[in-house]
Formats: C-alpha cells, sequence, structure tokens
C-alpha cells in the first residue's frame, strides 16, 4: 500500500465489555444478554458468524485454488472445473485426448508420440519428452504450499549432451568458466577470473542461478547436480539489501521458473514463489509502475539512488517471469501486478509507438524529452509486448497491436543508413527536438531475432527484411574490428562528406570499446538460424565463439575486456558477467544444432535473460 494512504480513525470498534462473561452461562441469561445488546452488536454478531460459516464452507470444500478465479480460465468451454484443467492439459502439453490421463498423472513417458505433430523434418531424438534421464533427488516440501496451477506444468524436457564439434567446442567452454567459477567464486554472484577473486552484486549466487538450464540442456549433469544442491541448501533471499526488480527478476526468477519448467523439480519453483513474494512490494506505488529496487529482506522498494524515475525497459520486462510464477503457482496476484504495469503505459502516449527511456514511477509518466532508443533502457520494451502476446497465446491484442505500433516507429524515425555501404541500424532520438543520433549499442542486436521471431508467428514478412539486414550490419560491428568482437557501442557515418573511398561506415569512441561477453547478437543469430536453415549464421556465430576464444579466455575463464580495437592491448577488466553462462553460451550451443529441435519456438519463449518459458494458450 502506498504510504500517503493512512488509515483513518473511524474504524468500529467492538467493546467485549459490553458481554458480561463472569455471568452464569444459563441458556436464560444468555437469550437475557442477547435481548438487551443493540441492534447494531448484534448486526456484527451475525456478520461475524456468517463469515465464519462461509470461511469454514470454503475451506472443507477444498476450493483453496485462487486460479479458479482465473478470468479467463472461464473462457475455456467445459462443464466443470475439473474438466476445464484437463483441457488446458491437453492444450499445453499437446499430448491426445486419450493420454490425458497420463499427463495428468504427471506420467510423460507415454506423451513422445506429439512430437510426431511436428512438422519441421529434423532427427527428434534431440528432444523426447518423458521423464528426465538425470533424476533430482525430488524435493519433498508440502505442495500444499502452492496452489494447483490453473494450468498443468508443461513437459518435462530430456537432453542428451552436445551432438557434433561446435557445440562440443561450446560445452568445452563452459566448463572451463564454470570450473574456474567453482573454484574461485564458489556462492558468490560473479567471478573475477583474472584475479581469482569474486565480485558480491545482490548476494544472490546470480552464476549459479543463471546457468542452471544452461548445464541442464548441455547434459552438464553433475555439475547440475551440484548447482542444485546449493540452491536448496544456501539460495536464501531474506537479505537486508536493496536489489534491481528487474535483474532479479530476469535472472534469477527467470532462471529458476525456467529449471522448473525443463525439469519438473519443485525446489525451484517453491524458490521462485518465495522470491516473488519478496519482490511484490515494488509495486506499491500509487500509479502501479514498479519501483527500481527492492528490499528482499525488509520487503521495502523505492526509487534509484541516482534519482526519481525507473527505466522504461525494467519496469516492462518482468511481465513474463511474473505471469508464469501465476500459471505456476495458481496465485494470480504476480501476473495482476505485472499486467498492470503494462496496461498502463499502453493507455500512455508515445511517440509513434516508441517509448522515452525514464518513467516516473510515482506519477507514472514518461520523463518528456528523454532519449528515445531501442538500445539500453529501452530495448526489451518492445521485446516484452511481443513474448507477452505469445506467452499468452496471442489472446491480448494490446501487446501485438503496441508492438506492431513500436516497430513501425522504428521503421519511420530510427531506422537510418551508412552513406558508404548503405548498412542499415537503429538510430537513437535525444533532447526536445528528437535530434537523431547516428548511434547503436550493441544490446539493439537482440532486434533482429524478435523480428524474426515475431514473423514466424504470422507478423509480417516485412519484419523479417529488416531482420536479415540488421542481422548484416550487426555482423560487421564484429567484423570490422581486428579482434573479430564488437564493441559496446558503435556509431555510423551517414553523411557522404567526401567521395573518399576510404571513408568508414563505422566508428568506435575509445570510451565505448569494451565488450562485455554480450549475448544479444548471438541470440539474434540462433533465431534466424532456427527460423531459415541458413548455415551462414552459424558460421558467422563460429567466427565470433572463435574470437572468444582467441581474445578473452584467460587461465580461470573468460572475461571482459576493454578494448576491442587492438588485439594486442585488449586490457582485460577481469569480470565473467553472469549472462555469458546463461545467455551467451546457451545461445551459441543452440545455434550450433544442428536439427534446430532442442527447444521448440513454437512451445517455449525466452526472457530477457535467455530463460525458456512455456507458452500458454491463454
Ligand atoms: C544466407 O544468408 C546470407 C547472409 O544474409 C546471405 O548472403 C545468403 O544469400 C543466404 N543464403 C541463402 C541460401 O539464402
Ligand atoms: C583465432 O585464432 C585462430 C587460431 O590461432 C585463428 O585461426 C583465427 O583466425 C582467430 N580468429 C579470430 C577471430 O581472431
Amino acid at each position: 500500500m502506498h504510504s500517503s494512504s493512512n488509515i483513518g480513525p473511524d474504524y468500529i470498534s467492538l467493546n467485549i465489555n459490553d458481554f458480561d462473561i463472569n455471568s452464569r452461562i444459563t441458556s436464560k441469561s444468555l437469550w437475557r444478554q442477547w435481548n438487551q445488546l443493540s441492534r447494531f452488536q448484534r448486526n456484527i454478531f451475525y456478520i461475524l458468524f456468517g463469515t465464519v460459516l462461509i470461511l469454514t464452507f470454503y475451506f472443507l470444500s477444498g476450493s483453496t485454488n485462487s486460479n479458479i478465479d482465473y478470468e479467463k480460465l472461464n473462457l475455456v468451454k467445459g462443464t466443470s472445473n475439473a474438466a476445464k484443467l484437463e483441457e488446458l492439459v491437453l492444450v499445453d502439453t499437446g499430448v491426445h485426448a486419450e493420454q490425458v490421463g497420463n499427463a495428468e498423472t504427471g506420467d510423460h513417458d507415454d506423451n513422445v508420440d506429439h512430437l510426431d505433430h511436428v512438422e519441421k523434418e529434423k532427427a527428434v531424438d534431440a528432444q523426447v519428452i518423458e521423464e528426465p534421464e538425470f533424476q533430482p533427488e525430488i524435493n519433498q516440501l508440502d505442495d500444499d504450499q502452492i496452489g494447483e496451477p490453473p494450468q498443468p506444468k508443461p513437459n518435462v524436457v530430456k537432453f542428451s549432451g552436445p551432438q557434433n564439434d561446435r557445440q562440443k567446442a561450446v560445452v568445452k567452454a563452459f566448463k572451463h568458466s564454470w570450473d574456474g567459477y567453482v573454484k574461485y567464486a564458489w556462492g558468490h554472484d560473479n567471478i573475477k577470473p583474472i584475479s581469482r577473486g569474486y565480485h558480491e552484486w545482490f548476494g544472490l549466487g546470480l552464476t549459479i542461478v543463471d546457468s542452471l538450464d544452461t548445464m541442464y540442456m548441455m547434459g552438464l549433469n553433475e555439475d547440475f547436480t551440484k548447482a542444485r544442491a546449493w540452491v536448496s541448501e544456501n539460495l536464501k533471499f531474506d537479505l537486508n539489501r536493496d536489489v534491481n526488480l528487474f535483474e532479479v527478476t530476469i535472472r534469477v526468477l527467470g532462471g529458476l521458473l525456467a529449471i522448473y519448467h525443463l525439469s519438473g523439480d519443485k525446489l525451484f519453483l517453491h524458490k521462485a514463489t518465495d522470491l516473488g513474494d519478496r519482490m511484490m512490494p515494488a509495486f506499491s506505488t500509487s500509479s502501479g509502475v514498479p519501483y527500481s529496487d527492492v528490499n528482499l529482506g525488509t520487503k521495502s522498494a523505492h526509487s534509484p539512488k541516482w534519482g526519481p524515475d525507473s527505466s522504461t525497459s525494467e519496469v516492462t520486462s518482468i511481465q513474463l517471469e511474473f505471469r508464469d510464477l501465476s500459471r505456476s503457482t495458481g496465485q494470480p496476484r504476480f501476473e495482476a501486478a505485472a499486467a498492470k504495469v503494462s496496461e498502463h503505459i499502453h493507455n500512455l502516449e508515445k511517440y509513434d509507438g516508441l517509448v522515452p527511456i525514464f518513467i516516473n514511477a510515482n506519477t507514472g509518466l514518461f520523463r518528456k524529452h528523454a532519449t528515445i532508443t531501442l538500445g539500453a533502457r529501452g530495448d526489451s520494451y518492445y521485446e516484452y509486448l511481443l513474448k507477452q502476446w505469445l506467452q499468452t497465446g496471442k489472446t491480448i491484442d494490446y501487446l501485438k497491436e503496441d508492438y506492431l505500433l513500436g516497430i513501425s516507429g522504428t521503421q519511420k524515425h530510427l531506422c537510418k543508413r551508412t552513406a558508404k555501404n548503405k548498412y542499415l541500424f537503429i538510430a537513437e532520438l535525444v533532447g526536445v527536438s528528437k535530434d537523431m543520433k547516428p548511434k547503436m549499442d550493441h544490446l539493439t542486436c537482440y532486434l533482429p531475432g524478435t523480428l524474426a521471431l515475431g514473423t514466424h508467428h504470422g507478423l509480417t514478412e516485412e519484419h523479417m527484411a529488416l531482420a536479415k539486414e540488421l542481422t548484416a550490419t550487426c555482423y560487421q560491428t564484429y567484423a570490422t574490428q581486428p579482434t573479430f568482437l564488437a564493441p559496446e557501442i558503435t556509431y555510423f557515418n551517414v553523411q557522404g562528406l567526401n567521395e573518399d573511398d576510404n571513408q568508414l561506415d563505422m566508428y568506435v569512441k575509445s570510451t565505448d570499446a569494451h565488450n562485455l561477453l554480450r549475448p544479444e547478437f548471438i541470440e539474434s543469430l540462433y533465431y534466424m538460424w532456427y527460423f531459415t536453415g541458413n548455415k551462414t549464421y552459424q558460421d558467422w556465430g563460429w567466427q565470433i565463439f572463435q574470437a572468444f576464444e582467441n581474445f578473452t579466455k584467460v587461465e580461470n575463464g573468460y572475461t571482459s575486456i576493454g578494448n576491442v580495437r587492438n588485439p594486442q592491448n585488449t586490457r582485460p577488466r577481469d569480470m565473467t558477467e553472469s549472462f555469458w553462462y546463461a545467455e551467451t553460451l546457451k545461445y551459441l550451443y543452440l545455434l550450433f544444432d544442428d536439427t534446430r529441435q532442442l527447444i521448440d519456438l513454437d512451445r517455449w519463449i525466452f526472457n530477457s535473460e535467455g530463460h525458456p518459458l512455456p507458452i500458454y494458450e491463454i
């Protein structure tokens, strides 16, 4: 509740002394006392009695599932709630009618043949729907803590480890990086692989949680088991420490939910629910737009230290996770709080579908004249519009509409070309007059993948054409550097000032020349490969992977570097971000999956940290 809404003094008090509790209890005296009560007191009694009666009936009838209240559930045809849930089982897991029994009892063994319906002519042995080969010790916590999910748990997925040399090379890189972390930074957020130390950000073992599903997919079962044990015994959220709502949502909540869905292990759902509970205070603002920071221990939230505003992309990139938490636990409040933010922002005025990068949590309004960009602080607003629409079975129209508006605004105002080679890039608009700044963050290179995903799901082919051009430009931001690694930010030459053949399309400022092992372009290459089957995208990813090997690998892992412009002076930064494990290496592994079958993009969506969450039918 917002702090300004004080409870007034006009509450109703019941004076216990009105009842003479010492009097002899006979039916006669009870009756006399009853008659002495005022009408008001008697009414209170009736209300209390009625409430107790209703509550008793409610609990006895076993309908503790708040999920039944999900308005959407009622849209599903069916004569009883049980029938509705059964239908949802079918819808979500794709199993046939005769397998309902199995789906309900959680026996996935017989569900294998649903893959026969996957049209792509690819080997099916990569992804089989059955109990995992690796069986983690089943968590014994009381399941009553968590209501029955309104939609069933999606299929547990089995993975068979690397299938070719490139995948093996990626797993080897992961192992190298992971082993360093285990040795020198175990339980801490990040490893500093050169000094053999660690870096603490939130104190949540970020690298472990972010790595769980990657290890599971790569078939690193021993490492996964140890990581699971750490989560079970040591991942605690009652820390008196401010954390960033967005970062913890995409990394920790997303990581836990993804591995819960992939493995079926409820431990991860229990942890996710505890975390979700502790983050809810962030939404207690007058506008419903969350504060950026929340203290998981004291459960209090506030604006960032640097100012009153939250980042637009941050408050709009938590919905996949909070919705999935609701769908997985049967507790609607997580989804309700997060969806309200999207609805609020839907109703704000935008610039041809484009949004400024700051929003005030108290007023709920954008900061006027803040930069417009598809890079830092803007990026995943657009990504999550599309992905939320997909997550909810394409049933929430405004999400698709806002996404389409955002992309057409991008085409209208931000798509620019270099003078020389006509490379397409996404510029930024700054200041009151919205001046075009010919600059693109590496973060923006997520966009081609998202565009391709939209086209696959029925949006205009025009987006795919844009995706291909942007992929080529992002590739150039790598290929033009002598290290074959992209800088954090690239500037583009848009004015053909001279006829000089040596004029460059791109340039990099020395303050922007670092590479943090970021995943966005690899992510896009994966989507492009997945949807086109064009091996060029795999080859580009392989070149970049080798560049990581050549210039970021150190004795105990891989490190961010300060300078991509000089192979002789890369200025290693002694830091490994957890997204290297969660995303960069995972997307490389998926990119080199020749079957394009490991993760079915008609059934899963990746959150902004590379954690796959199931697509629901509604
Ligand atoms: C594959 O993609 C590359 C890069 O966009 C392109 O040059 C090539 O023509 C594509 N190949 C096919 C067969 O479409
Ligand atoms: C990386 O090193 C290998 C082996 O020395 C070399 O063949 C390759 O060209 C290098 N790649 C890059 C991008 O530097």
